[in-house]
């Protein structure tokens, strides 16, 4: 007999229900009798005893649906330890509802805010498998996450569907991509997509090297040039500032984003026509992609067996191609930045995409 918990917590991603599919159907395959509770909102569901006990049926059919059966919340982790607005210890309140239930185990979907809370439930004494999600691939610790692919497909689109339009106006476009604070996302979307500047947060970007590289294309006699730029995307002199003037300034900028803000300079510098594109959350958005349907299935088989195996306090991370088990504790709270000096960058630039430097 087993008892498991799952939970969808954070921004939602394309693969969730694929792996929470990988999860139970690797499971059921191997345990006589398997209780499945579903926690509904991330934790909230977790902290106010709010789910619903699932069967085999409940993850049929969904390998290819988007968004997560469960739903999903933001819980900022900064917030745990902070009582609820009526008093309630959420971290005391989460171990009631899991020993309630006579849990065996907590399964937990969610990027690195989710992973921090995570690995806090697992420092309490709770057994939790954590599954890395998020489309900014920026979890320390595992080569690739899931539902970054399928957002790479989305944004890449979007710079393919401007590429055209750009190209009859001889204009220049932005297509700011999301990735929170790193530039995965936006680095990758900008090389399939063909962009010319790509501006990630990892690298400040000198708007008068951004000007040259557009003036340059132009002299050459090509009429438009396409930016990927990252919603995280920092100048030189905005780099140089403290977090705290820095969030100070962006709470008071006059601009819904950065990609407003460098259009407006590149406008006013070279008097040429920008124009924005902000695809949004559509990139976390439909059907996942064959590439991330086969790591879930994979990261799901893999936390299934760890589960039968009681072997607990990991996340399920793929690591050169294999699934690995990668103790929470190890990896809870790092980020994975794009390395300014990566192969990727240095052979991007070789063909001549700028990144503002
Ligand atoms: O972490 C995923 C992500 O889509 C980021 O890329 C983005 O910065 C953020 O979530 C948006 O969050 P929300 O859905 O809360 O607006």
């Amino acid at each position: 007999m087993k008892r498991i918990g799952l939970l969808t917590s954070g921004g939602d991603c394309q693969a969730l229900n694929a792996a929470m599919r990988g999860v139970v159907k690797g499971l059921s395959e191997n345990v006589e009798d398997l209780e499945v509770y579903g926690f509904h909102n991330g934790y909230k569901g977790l902290i106010y005893g709010d789910y619903r006990l699932l069967t085999s049926r409940d993850f049929s059919g969904i390998l290819t649906k988007g968004g997560t059966i469960l739903g999903s919340s933001r819980q900022p982790f900064k917030l745990m330890r902070v009582p609820d607005e009526n008093g309630l210890d959420k971290v005391e309140a989460m171990k009631q509802t899991y020993h309630k239930l006579n849990l065996n185990c907590l399964v937990i979907l969610g990027g690195n805010g989710t992973q921090k809370t995570a690995n806090l439930l697992r420092e309490e004494g709770l057994n939790i498998i954590h599954l890395p999600k998020t489309i900014d691939n920026d979890i320390f610790g595992t080569d690739v996450t899931f539902g970054f692919q399928s957002a790479i497909n989305i944004a890449t689109d979007a710079i393919d569907c401007i590429h055209t339009t750009a190209a009859s106006h001889n204009r220049v476009f932005i297509v700011e991509v999301m990735g929170h604070k790193v530039g995965w996302l936006t680095l990758y979307a900008g090389i399939a997509g063909g962009a010319d500047i790509i501006l990630l947060p990892e690298i400040p970007y000198d708007i008068k090297k951004v000007v040259n590289a557009i003036n340059k294309r132009s002299k050459a006699g090509k009429g438009f040039t396409i930016l990927a730029v990252a919603e995280g995307a920092i100048s030189k002199e905005d780099a140089q500032l403290s977090k705290k003037e820095y969030k100070n300034k962006v709470a008071n900028r006059k601009y819904p984003s950065v990609s407003y803000e460098i259009a407006d300079q590149i406008a006013k510098e070279s008097g040429v026509e920008v124009r924005v594109t902000v695809p949004g959350h559509t990139q976390r958005g439909g059907s996942p992609c064959p590439y991330d349907r086969v790591l879930c299935t994979r990261l799901g088989a893999a936390a299934a067996k760890a589960i039968m195996e009681e072997d607990y306090g990991y996340m399920i991370a793929m690591v050169n191609g294999d699934t690995k088990r990668v103790p929470l504790a190890e990896v809870a709270g790092k980020l994975k930045t794009v390395e300014p000096d990566c192969q990727t960058i240095k052979e991007a630039k070789r063909i001549g995409i700028s990144f503002g430097d």
